[in-house]
């Protein structure tokens, strides 16, 4: 369990200016050392690492001793927890992380952090100008995220995925791997015989000028209910899906035609939240599909069930079976995803699959984790990863939809946060302080960063309540918070007339300032970053780096409200300026736009 060999030592100085250090696993493998040098016979000890919640016990505790000494007696050595706590202290190593180590209670190892470690830390940062990502072995990741349907409204279960989708691609771009962001749209499929069909009806000269449909969900509406009464259109719309699966030239145009007239709604989406994807939907995987089910064929894994051909997981405790083709010999939505899985193994090569749907498409994801083990296509070597979430929800608690009972369309949603953004400003007299270009940006900053950061601060599996009253406050763990807290950050060199260029100056001559209590408090949170970030990694849980940034931002605001930086006197004029705190907001603010620019939100320098 001890993959230890790819961490940075702290005594690797080369590796210490690109990456920045995980405290976290550095004290891991210090304590493990220490424990299996004073318990040479006990494999695979526990070693149990946490933060301390008052730093009176220290910055980190050590837990491991109690269950250590039960271990010890259950195999015949009876030492009580604080004497297995002493044994350990006494060998852990000299290490530059530790200023000192208290044992505490029944055998608690109280871990105190060193200030000049700390100062090492943030020197390096404030060189570099940026904060290095802590070190991780390169992957090649798809993540599969967005992937709305086609002719059907994006609505704001897409937008969930889209930006939770959007910030673990980001988070995983910044720690260096090789990321492929892909929206698996609902592209293909019975649907688009019923709209193919009425396009040809309603617009019969389409091959020539490209008919007027930018509202597709008018157009889908129309279409659905003509198949629901009109048996020779029912039958017509059957056959346009047979000649669209054998890609029948002008039956393909008209498919491109409706897939271009969704793409541009789903691209302005994508613009104003600034989001990079690429589609390749099902219809992408159309011919893989076939081979795929001559290979599952093959290999005897398919079963006949009432004209259908169905495929079993591993355990058939899943209870259902993946359907690879319908009795009319149609392939589905499961058919699209096995062959889209083997795709991204054998051709794009991917070492990590992330999906990123609602909770209710769990099943479907293990199933298709468990047939494809079955097929062979998903081995050990891989990993598939389902990122569920909860449904959206009113303030009414109820399924998020407008006034009139329409599932909220995302671009006047966008339009009524971008409103209310604007009427914040004005309610405190922001546009008479502004540019009007500066308003313009705080507003989309506001109104975009509230949506997304509503989102990525609540767990995930959880349903959310989605208001815009609530995303809006500018107290409490909000965005708006959030971002006037970096503003007030930005602002402080301002206030002493600092160019950036006499910051970097001052790098080279002045230390960072980490006496006082806030201060110190404040340089420990900024360390926690790479620890922030590869807990993420493994559990691909946001809120807690949410957290992490509404952490930062209480700690400075308490070292600026103890701390002075900068004297005026009376007339205003500048009289001391303290360039090791100066030195102290700058790190401050290096890592806190970098926890930004992993959410996904825009920051501004005024608000
Ligand atoms: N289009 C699907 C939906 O709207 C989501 C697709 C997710 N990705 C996948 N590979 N199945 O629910």
């Amino acid at each position: 369990s001890n993959n230890k060999s790819s961490v940075t030592s702290v005594s690797d100085t080369n590796k210490m200016d690109s990456h920045t250090i995980s405290i976290y696993d550095q004290l891991m493998e210090l304590l493990l050392k220490a424990i299996n040098k004073a318990y040479p016979d006990v494999v695979d000890p526990p070693v149990i690492i946490t933060l301390s919640n008052n730093s009176k016990f220290g910055d980190y505790q050590c837990n491991s001793a109690m269950p250590l000494s039960k271990l010890l007696a259950s195999k015949g050595t009876k030492v009580s927890p604080r004497d297995v706590a002493n044994k350990i202290v006494e060998n852990i190593a000299e290490s530059p992380i530790i200023e000192k180590l208290e044992i505490a209670g029944p055998g608690f190892i109280n871990i105190f952090l060193k200030r000049e470690f700390a100062l090492n830390i943030l020197m390096s940062l404030l060189k570099a100008g940026k904060v290095s990502p802590p070190s991780v072995k390169k992957q090649r990741i798809v993540v599969d995220f967005s992937s709305p349907n086609v002719a059907k409204e994006m609505h704001v279960g897409h937008l969930r995925s889209t930006i939770i989708g959007d910030s673990i691609s980001r988070l995983l771009e910044y720690l260096g791997h090789d990321v492929l962001r892909l929206s698996h749209l609902g592209d293909w499929g019975t649907q688009f015989g019923m709209l193919i069909a009425h396009l040809q009806d309603k617009f019969p000269n389409y091959l020539v000028t490209s008919p007027p449909i930018s509202d597709l969900q008018s157009f889908y509406k129309e279409s659905k209910k003509r198949f629901d009464e009109d048996e020779a259109f029912k039958k017509r719309a059957y056959d346009c899906v047979v000649k669209l699966q054998s890609h029948e030239p002008d039956i393909m145009k008209a498919w491109h035609l409706i897939c271009d007239v969704s793409r541009k709604e789903f691209e302005k989406i994508y613009e104003r939240l600034d989001i990079k994807v690429i589609d390749r939907g099902e219809s992408f995987y159309q011919k893989y599909m076939e081979q795929i089910i001559k290979e599952l064929d093959e290999k005897n894994l398919l079963e006949e069930d009432e004209g259908r051909k169905i495929m079993w997981g591993d355990k058939k405790d899943v209870g259902i079976p993946l359907t690879i083709i319908k009795s009319d010999g149609g392939f589905t939505y499961d058919t699209s995803d096995m062959a889209c899985i083997q795709h991204r193994i054998n051709v794009e090569k991917s070492d990590w699959i992330i999906y990123v749907t609602d909770a209710g498409q769990s099943m479907h994801f293990q199933l298709i984790e468990s047939c494809a083990k079955r097929a062979g296509i998903l081995t050990d070597k891989q990993k598939l990863s389902h990122v569920p979430f909860g449904v959206v929800l009113g303030e009414d608690k109820k399924k998020f939809k407008t006034r009139s009972g329409d599932t909220i369309k995302l671009v006047e949603l966008l339009d009524e946060g971008l409103n209310r953004a604007l009427n914040k400003l004005k309610e405190k007299g922001r546009d008479k302080e502004l540019t009007e270009e500066e308003l313009n940006a705080a507003k989309e900053a506001i109104a975009y960063g509230c949506i997304k950061y509503a989102d990525l601060s609540h767990n995930r599996n959880h349903e959310y309540i989605f208001s815009f009253d609530k995303m809006l406050d500018d107290k409490g763990n909000t965005a708006v918070y959030l971002l006037y807290t970096l503003t007030r950050i930005r602002s402080i060199a301002r206030i002493a007339n600092l160019t950036p260029e006499q910051i970097k100056a001052a790098v080279e001559t002045t230390s960072i300032s980490l006496e006082h209590e806030k201060e110190w408090k404040l340089a420990k949170v900024l360390l926690k970053f790479p620890d922030v970030l590869l807990k993420i990694m493994k559990d691909l849980y946001l809120h807690p780096l949410c957290e992490y940034c509404y952490e930062i931002s209480c700690a400075f605001s308490e070292f600026y409200d103890n701390c002075y930086c900068v004297e005026k006197n009376k007339n205003g004029e500048t009289i001391k300026v303290n360039m090791g705190r100066i030195l102290l907001i700058e790190a401050t603010a290096i890592i806190f736009e970098q926890c930004f620019d992993i959410l996904g939100i825009k920051t501004v320098n005024r608000m």
